[in-house]
């Protein structure tokens, strides 16, 4: 952690140059999502979106740092949790950007900012899990840092599209460390709660739309498929994921009744289709 919060490169010379700059571009026409397109991509979450926050721990504790991860996209371990692009990847390029840097990289100078930040880091959850990872409201509190430091102005955000990818790292942590399924299942309301109040901060922040993921069908991850020879979900995993899903579509209704600057990216339906079309899982 840094003891001064303003380690960012400095793009202008003074932060009063930087002010007139921020006014300027304030009035441009290009600050208007209407006339170009949303042209930063700021990310929360976990191993489904990092690109390289998690730190390098050793092979034993970050996988994501050594082959084979990182081999077809972008060529080396570059920290995803992925031997292609993970999710922060593949919205980018939808969103027709380059992939925001991970916050970790964010002083390899100004230019790598143009298309926003990646805060999101592997092993996080809404709340802590017990690894010392970033959980989601340091994440978004590191976000407000490099606003107040006046790395990405009203005008960027105005321009910018915000992602929170939460994978289901919180029920895992509090299922081993009770033993329980049950107490995962009691933690889906204050889970769901948590955030729908992180999302309402982003977009406070000034972030222009939020883009939040459901949770795939955890019961047909290899955790849990690895116990019957990977031949069969977990049914009750999978029902945690449901509710969960309903949970978290129900507050994103009362968060946004409009559903123009919330908006749900379901993971779960292709991955279930996906699993299904394989002989014997259905
Ligand atoms: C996030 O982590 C910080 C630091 O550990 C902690 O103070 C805070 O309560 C956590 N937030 C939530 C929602 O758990
Ligand atoms: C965890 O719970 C299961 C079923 O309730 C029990 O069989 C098992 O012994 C428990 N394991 C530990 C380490 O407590
Ligand atoms: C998994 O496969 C092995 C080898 O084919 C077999 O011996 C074992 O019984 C299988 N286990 C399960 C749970 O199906």
């Amino acid at each position: 952690m840094e003891k001064t919060k303003c380690t960012t490169p400095l793009f202008f010379p003074s932060i009063f140059l930087a002010s007139i700059l921020l006014l300027a571009r304030e009035t441009d026409a290009s600050c208007n999502p209407k006339r170009g397109s949303y042209n930063k991509l700021f990310v929360f979450g976990d191993s489904f979106a990092d690109t390289g926050n998690l730190g390098k721990l050793g092979r034993e504790f970050t996988h994501c740092w050594y082959v084979p991860y990182g081999t077809t996209f972008p060529g080396k371990p570059t920290g995803r949790f992925s031997n292609g692009r993970v999710l922060t990847d593949f919205v980018a390029s939808f969103m027709g950007v380059r992939s925001p840097v991970p916050y970790k990289s964010r002083k390899a100078g100004s230019k790598v900012l143009s298309y926003g930040m990646n805060f999101a880091v592997g092993g996080a959850g809404v709340f802590d899990t017990g690894n010392f990872q970033r959980n989601l409201s340091e994440q978004i509190d590191l976000l407000k840092q490099q606003i107040d430091c006046g790395v990405f102005s009203v005008c960027d955000l105005k321009m910018s599209v915000g992602m929170v990818a939460v994978s289901g790292n919180d029920y895992s942590y509090v299922a081993s460390r009770k033993n329980s399924t049950e107490a995962a299942f009691d933690m889906i309301p204050s889970v769901v709660k948590q955030i729908k109040s992180d999302i309402e901060r982003v977009l406070n922040l000034g972030v222009a739309k939020v883009i939040i993921t459901n949770l795939h069908p955890l019961g047909c991850t290899p955790y849990f498929t690895r116990g019957r020879n990977f031949t069969d979900c977990d049914v009750l995993a999978n029902m945690g994921a449901l509710v969960h899903n309903t949970a978290l579509k129900q507050a994103l209704s009362q968060l946004d009744r409009t559903q123009s600057s919330v908006l749900l990216l379901d993971l779960n339906s292709p991955f279930y289709d996906i699993v299904s079309q394989v002989k014997g899982l259905t």
